[in-house]
């Protein structure tokens, strides 16, 4: 069971405190919040048909390095029908609205992640209906961003020790809030929320858990993949495809992430888009990670 303590306030999107700083939060917390949401609107809307989700994405997949990983028509076709069958009710949507207007880094980055963990959900997932599901978790991984204020999201310099807290709360408050909204405490987003920065190594967080939870662990590789391909406030260079997969293919080295998501990563990466079981992962490090990266680098 997740048995923490929170370390700041868990809002709603329409800013009502849903649990206040300092709650231990066990499971009866959880089941009285839930049992609490009685207005909310249950109701799915296909997220494809949301305000431009579509044709952003579309756009998103023809920009480096998507337009590589995706340079398979029939992939792109294969991802986009398992997408069609994702829904969200209202306040899940409101969120993606949040981010589409406040914090544009953050929305790419869940339309990527989205697009990404479908793709790689069609090699390591055997059932369609599986696949839809975990497909839906990929643009509510950060879903507790909401809760962090967007000064911190968008700082260009290095992160205090209490700022980096405040953002790595956005695992425990995605969590709350996705069990909140889906009235589920075993919903799939809601775990890939709270678990996508643990590593199997158990050098994550927010609990350090040695993460064995495929489902989670894909979205994992694709957050982290995006993260470094992406420019972000803190880095105004992005790492090049090659520095961003050969950072990845280290992390399977020290066990953060399995083999073979990371393989089924770089098969995509390949011309040839050869079966990831076939793919052999290069360990040379040629690489040249960008300049004035201050992610991760803390000051006091
Ligand atoms: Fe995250
Ligand atoms: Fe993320």
């Amino acid at each position: 069971m997740f048995d923490v303590t929170l370390d700041y306030p868990v809002y709603s999107l329409d800013r009502r405190l849903l649990l206040p700083t300092g709650t231990a939060l066990m499971e009866e917390d959880l089941y009285a919040l839930m049992s609490s949401n009685t207005t909310e609107n249950l109701k799915q809307i296909p997220f494809m048909q949301f305000e431009t989700v579509r044709e952003d994405i579309l756009l998103f997949l023809t920009q480096p390095p998507g337009d590589a990983v995706f340079s398979d028509e029939e992939d792109v076709a294969e991802v986009m029908a398992l997408m069609d069958h994702v829904q969200f009710t209202q306040p899940i949507l409101d969120s993606v609205q949040y981010f589409r207007e406040y914090d544009p880094y953050t929305y790419r980055h869940i339309l990527m992640v989205f697009a990404y963990s479908t793709l790689l959900s069609k090699d390591l997932i055997p059932h369609y209906r599986s696949r839809i599901w975990e497909a839906a978790t990929g643009p509510l991984h950060d879903f507790g961003k909401i809760c962090v204020p967007v000064e911190i999201l968008q700082k260009r310099s290095p992160l205090t020790r209490e700022e980096r807290n405040n953002l790595e709360h956005h695992t425990k408050a995605g969590y709350v809030l996705l069990c909140y909204y889906s009235q589920d405490i075993g919903n799939l987003a809601a775990r890939v929320a709270r678990n996508h920065h643990e590593r199997r190594n158990g050098s994550g967080y927010p609990q350090g858990i040695n993460l064995d939870d495929r489902l989670v662990e894909i979205v994992a590789v694709c957050d982290i993949y995006d993260a470094l391909t992406s420019k972000r406030p803190y880095r105004p260079v992005s790492f090049d495809n090659r520095s961003a997969l050969e950072e990845i293919t280290m992390m399977a080295e020290k066990n953060e992430v399995s083999w073979d998501i990371v393989q089924a990563l770089v098969a995509h990466n390949r011309q040839r888009k050869t079966h990831f079981t076939e793919c052999n992962v290069s360990m040379e490090k040629r690489g040249i990670p960008p300049p004035n990266n201050v992610y991760g680098i803390l000051i006091d």
